[in-house]
């Protein structure tokens, strides 16, 4: 399987930061034939992007999408419109959950909107800190993982990338909190387990799981190197070059690419 690093620039960067960064990533970068390297630039600059990236070397995703095809849904794009720009479109990021207030029923609806138009969803998934406190991480987990997969049909189901990012670990939001990689673990093996109680051992193993929350170049090996392991979902650091840049070259060491 492959390890997937995405970097989520969320609402940073105007078009032309995003181009100069993109420009410098496919210099230095090269092809690698088991990294998938992503970024997830603002929506205005995917067109200019999608123009400019060489798509061996690094893919584009958008980092959110409205399950409707076409009509009147003011401020909303949808996977009709943005299917030739990009590879992947993020979908229930916690920032989109908590902030923006979408359902359950909005996420699956749109990780089913993604496959239909032929995107890979990057489904997010993470309790919050009261969750955590209270004992609540596991259900709320499986909720999340198997609601947002409920419409998913089991043809579809290894075009779907699920990522593990605990909302308390989330760069940002004013706490510094950090996930210890033991209990990434942890939630790794529930993970792993729900679906392979829900969609059996092959399925289930086809699925990558993907780690997120104040992931830095000083933190990446100790997630990269869990066995379940299959890549990271970079917020905060994607934005420094350099910091990106070595995650990668991290990566390249660990997987030996
Ligand atoms: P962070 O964000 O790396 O800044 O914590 C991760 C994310 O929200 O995807």
């Amino acid at each position: 399987m492959k390890t997937y690093i995405i970097g989520n620039w969320k609402m940073n960067f105007t078009v032309g930061e995003s181009s100069l960064y993109l420009h410098k990533l496919l210099t230095k970068l090269h092809f690698y034939r088991d990294i998938e390297v992503i970024v997830a630039p603002s929506a205005l600059a995917l067109q200019p992007l999608s123009l400019q990236t060489n798509r061996r070397k690094i893919k584009l995703a958008a980092q959110n999408i409205f399950y409707r095809d076409y009509g009147p849904y003011t401020g909303e794009f949808s996977v009709a419109q943005v299917r030739s720009l990009v590879d992947y479109v993020i979908v229930g990021h916690s920032e989109r959950r908590h902030i923006f207030h979408e359902s359950d029923k909005d996420i699956k609806l749109k990780v089913a909107a993604a496959l239909r138009g032929g995107l890979t969803p990057i489904l997010c998934i993470g309790e919050t800190e009261s969750e955590r406190t209270f004992g609540e991480t596991a259900d709320v987990l499986k909720d999340q993982l198997l609601g947002g997969l409920a419409d998913v049909s089991r043809e579809e189901l290894s075009k779907v990338i699920v990522a593990y990012e605990p909302v308390w670990a989330i760069s940002g939001h004013g706490s510094s909190a950090v996930a210890s990689p033991l209990d990434v673990a942890d939630v790794f093996v529930l993970l792993r387990k729900t679906l392979k109680e829900t969609y059996g051992p092959k399925l289930s193993a086809e699925i990558p799981l993907l780690f997120g929350g104040s992931v830095k170049s000083l933190n990446a090996e100790s997630y990269l190197s869990l066995a379940d392991c299959n890549g990271l979902l970079i917020g905060g650091a994607s934005l420094i070059f350099s910091e990106f840049n070595d995650i990668i070259e991290i990566t390249k060491q660990i997987k030996n690419d």
